[in-house]
C-alpha cells in the first residue's frame, strides 16, 4: 500500500488534467461524423442535454468514488464496500478495461504521429490528391510502421506518467491542454474560409429533426460517455488525486464544458474542410487520416506554404489530444501495480508499457498481416474497440451508479458531494445529483446499451 499519495494542484490543474483525458479521438474523429450521420445540429442539442443530464452524474460519482477511496479504481470497490467479494471482483474491470483501450488508442497515436512526420516532410503539399488514400493503405497495412510509431506514441505517454501525478500528468496537460484549444481554433479559422466549406457548416448546425429516433439518442449518450473517459476507471484514478477541499461539481462541471466545447469546436474544424474538398463525410479514423491530407494536398495547389503548416499545426493537435487521454489510460493501471503490487512507479510504467505495447502490436497488425485473423467477424482491432466502447465503457458505468445509489449510504455521498455539508450551493442540489444518479443513469445506460443490441 502507497504511504503517501500523490494530488493535482488546485482546481485548474485537476479540469486541465480531466480535461487532457476526456479530450481526444473521440472528439476529433467520433463526434463529427456521428452528429452528421445522426441529424446534424438535433443530435447536437440531444447530445449537449445527455452530457449535462446524464454522463455529468455518472462523471460525478466516479470522482466521488475515487476521492472517498483514496485508492486506484480495483481497490476503491473494495475499500468502499467493506470488501463485499462481488464489488472485490468488480474492482477488477475498471484495471482490465483500460489496458484493453490503450492498446489500440495508441495504434491510432501512432498514425497521428506518422501523418506529423509526413507533414513536416512535406508529403501531403507536394503529392497528388488523389495519392492520399493509397498513402494511406500503404502505410497502415505495412507491418513495420505503424507498430513502431504505436511503439513511439505508447512510450513517450509512459515517459509523462512516470514523471509522476504533478510532475508528469499534470504539467503535461497544462502546457498541451491550453495549446490544444489555440490550435483548433487557427484550425476553425482555416476550415471555414475555405470556397465550399459553408456546407459543411451547414451539415453541423442544421437540425435535422426527422433523425431523431431512439437510436439517435442512444448514440448521443454513449458518445458522451466515451468522450467523457466514463466507465473505464481513468475518472476514479483522477478522482483519487483530487484533494478533499476540493468542490468537485465545479472541477467536473469545467471538465464537461471544455469537452463540450472541444467537440464542437472540433466538428467546425474538420467537417467544412472535408465539404470544401468534396469528400462525403465516412466514418472512423479514415475521415481524418484520408480525407484531411486529401484536403491539404488539395489546398497545396493554390497556399503551399498555408497548407503545409495547417497540417503540422493539425496533426500535432490530434498527437496532443490523443496523449493526454492515453496518459490517463495508462495511469490508471500504473497506480495499481504501485499499489497492489508495490513497484515503483517507473517498474510499473514498463510493465504497462510491454503488456500494452504487445496487444497494441497485435492490433496494429490487424490492418495488414493479421487483416484475415476475424472473431465473430471483426479484426482485432475492430474486435477490442466493439468490445470497449459498446459493452465494457457501459457495464462499468452501469456498475458505478448502482454501487453509488444502491451499495454507499446517501450520507457519504452527500459528504463528498458537499465537502462535509460546507458548500451551500452543492447541498441544496445535491437531491436532484443524487436522483439522478440513482434512478436515471442507471435506466439510460440500460436503454442505450439494449438500443444498441436491438436496433
Ligand atoms: N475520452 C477519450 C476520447 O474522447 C477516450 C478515453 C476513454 C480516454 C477512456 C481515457 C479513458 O478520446
Amino acid at each position: 500500500m502507497a504511504k503517501t499519495r500523490e494530488h493535482f494542484g488546485g482546481r485548474l490543474a485537476v479540469i486541465l488534467a480531466m480535461a487532457g483525458s476526456a479530450i481526444g479521438l473521440g472528439n476529433i474523429w467520433r463526434f463529427p461524423y456521428m452528429v452528421g450521420e445522426h441529424g446534424g445540429g438535433a443530435f447536437v442539442m440531444v447530445y449537449i442535454v445527455s452530457t449535462l443530464l446524464i454522463s455529468l452524474p455518472v462523471f460525478l460519482t466516479e470522482v466521488m468514488i475515487g476521492r472517498r477511496s483514496h485508492t486506484n479504481s480495483r481497490d476503491a470497490f473494495a475499500r468502499l464496500s467493506r470488501h463485499h467479494p462481488f464489488w472485490k471482483g468488480v474492482g477488477y474491470l475498471p484495471i482490465f478495461i483500460p489496458l484493453l483501450i490503450a492498446s489500440y488508442y495508441s495504434v491510432i497515436g501512432g498514425w497521428s504521429v506518422e501523418y506529423f512526420w509526413q507533414s513536416c516532410r512535406q508529403t501531403f503539399v507536394t503529392m497528388s490528391p488523389d495519392g492520399t488514400g493509397a498513402l494511406f493503405n500503404d502505410y497502415v497495412t505495412s507491418p513495420w510502421r505503424p507498430v513502431w510509431t504505436h511503439l513511439f506514441f505508447l512510450l513517450v505517454s509512459a515517459g509523462v506518467v512516470a514523471g509522476g501525478v504533478k510532475s508528469g500528468i499534470e504539467k503535461f496537460s497544462k502546457i498541451t491542454l491550453p495549446v490544444l484549444f489555440v490550435l483548433i481554433v487557427v484550425i476553425i479559422v482555416y476550415s471555414v474560409t475555405l470556397p465550399g466549406s459553408a456546407a459543411g457548416v451547414r451539415y453541423l448546425i442544421h437540425p435535422d429533426w426527422s433523425e431523431l429516433t431512439p437510436r439517435t439518442f442512444a448514440y448521443a449518450m454513449g458518445q458522451s460517455f466515451y468522450s467523457l473517459s466514463l466507465g473505464m476507471g481513468a475518472i476514479i484514478t483522477y478522482g483519487s488525486y483530487v484533494k478533499k477541499q476540493e468542490n468537485i461539481l465545479a472541477t467536473s462541471t469545467g471538465t464537461a464544458i471544455s469537452d463540450l466545447l472541444f467537440a464542437i469546436m472540433a466538428g467546425f474544424a474538420i467537417m467544412p474542410a472535408v465539404f470544401a474538398a468534396g469528400i462525403e463525410p465516412g466514418a472512423g479514423p479514415g475521415l481524418i487520416f484520408q480525407s484531411i491530407p486529401y484536403v491539404f494536398a488539395r489546398m497545396a495547389a493554390q497556399l503551399p506554404f498555408l497548407s503545409a503548416l495547417m497540417s503540422i499545426l493539425f496533426f500535432l493537435t490530434i498527437i496532443v489530444a490523443a496523449m493526454t487521454s492515453c496518459i490517463s489510460l495508462i495511469e490508471v493501471g500504473v497506480s495499481f501495480l504501485m499499489e497492489r503490487a508495490g513497484l515503483s512507479r517507473s517498474k510499473a510504467c514498463v510493465a504497462i508499457f510491454l503488456f500494452c505495447g504487445g496487444l497494441g502490436v497485435l492490433c496494429s497488425l490487424s490492418f495488414g498481416p493479421l487483416n484475415d485473423l476475424k472473431i465473430a467477424g471483426m479484426t482485432l482491432f475492430d474486435l477490442f474497440d466493439w468490445v470497449c466502447s459498446n459493452i465494457l465503457l457501459l457495464l462499468m458505468s452501469l456498475l458505478c451508479v448502482l454501487f453509488a445509489g444502491f451499495v454507499l449510504p446517501r450520507r457519504v455521498l452527500h459528504d463528498e458531494f458537499t465537502n462535509g455539508g460546507t458548500l451551500p450551493f452543492n447541498d441544496r442540489i445535491f437531491p436532484l445529483v443524487y436522483f439522478l444518479i440513482k434512478w436515471v443513469a442507471p435506466v439510460a445506460v440500460v436503454i442505450i446499451f439494449l438500443t444498441n443490441f436491438m436496433l
